[in-house]
């Protein structure tokens, strides 16, 4: 990954970015801008964002319940000019820091069964797959899910 580019927490001032970028990166089920509204401003979420001089690169959006030492990584997406380049698992590796922070033992995450690119990347960085999930996704395409034991660590 080029040293310029850097992960932080996403702001209100990144909104119109994170939303061109989640138009481009999913065909389905996006996040809408209420819904990053609501998740930029609550306790139990975490948007990340990377980004160089040009802008918005790429994003992880995680979750977080309050009985629960289980995170949720719900989206992650980098910019299509960005991808092939490490940043996918700069930001995973940065989600997984953000759960181990907040006390999670483990990141849990779907992914549709078609998208080869994003379950290498996974699987990559040592998350197992346990268990499906049919018709998951607003198209009806089918998900695995994967987990990651992430210790206890900061
Ligand atoms: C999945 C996604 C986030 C990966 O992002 P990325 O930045 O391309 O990820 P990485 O660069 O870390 O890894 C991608 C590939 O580049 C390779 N790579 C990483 N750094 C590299 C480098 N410096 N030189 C050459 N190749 C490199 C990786 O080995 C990997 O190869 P592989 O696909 O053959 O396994 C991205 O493709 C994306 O946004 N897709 C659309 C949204 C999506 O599907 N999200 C997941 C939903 S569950």
């Amino acid at each position: 990954m080029t040293a310029a580019i850097r992960i932080r927490r996403a702001t209100l001032a990144d909104l119109d970015a994170l939303l061109a970028l989640e138009r481009r990166a999913f065909t389905t089920d996006h996040l809408s801008r209420r819904q990053y509204h609501k998740h930029l401003h609550s306790p139990t979420a975490a948007v990340l964002a990377a980004v160089d001089a040009s802008g918005l690169l790429g994003k992880a959006v995680i979750f977080f319940r309050g009985n629960s030492s289980i995170a949720r990584l719900y989206s992650i997406a980098v910019a299509d000019a960005a991808r092939g380049r490490g940043l996918g698992e700069t930001l995973l590796k940065a989600a997984e820091h953000a759960a181990r922070k907040r006390g999670c033992v483990s990141l849990r995450l779907e992914v549709r069964q078609d998208n080869a690119g994003a379950i290498r990347l996974y699987e990559r960085l040592g998350f197992r797959r346990f268990a499906a999930r049919a018709g998951y996704y607003e198209d009806g395409a089918d998900a695995w899910r994967y987990e990651k034991t992430i210790g206890d660590s900061a």
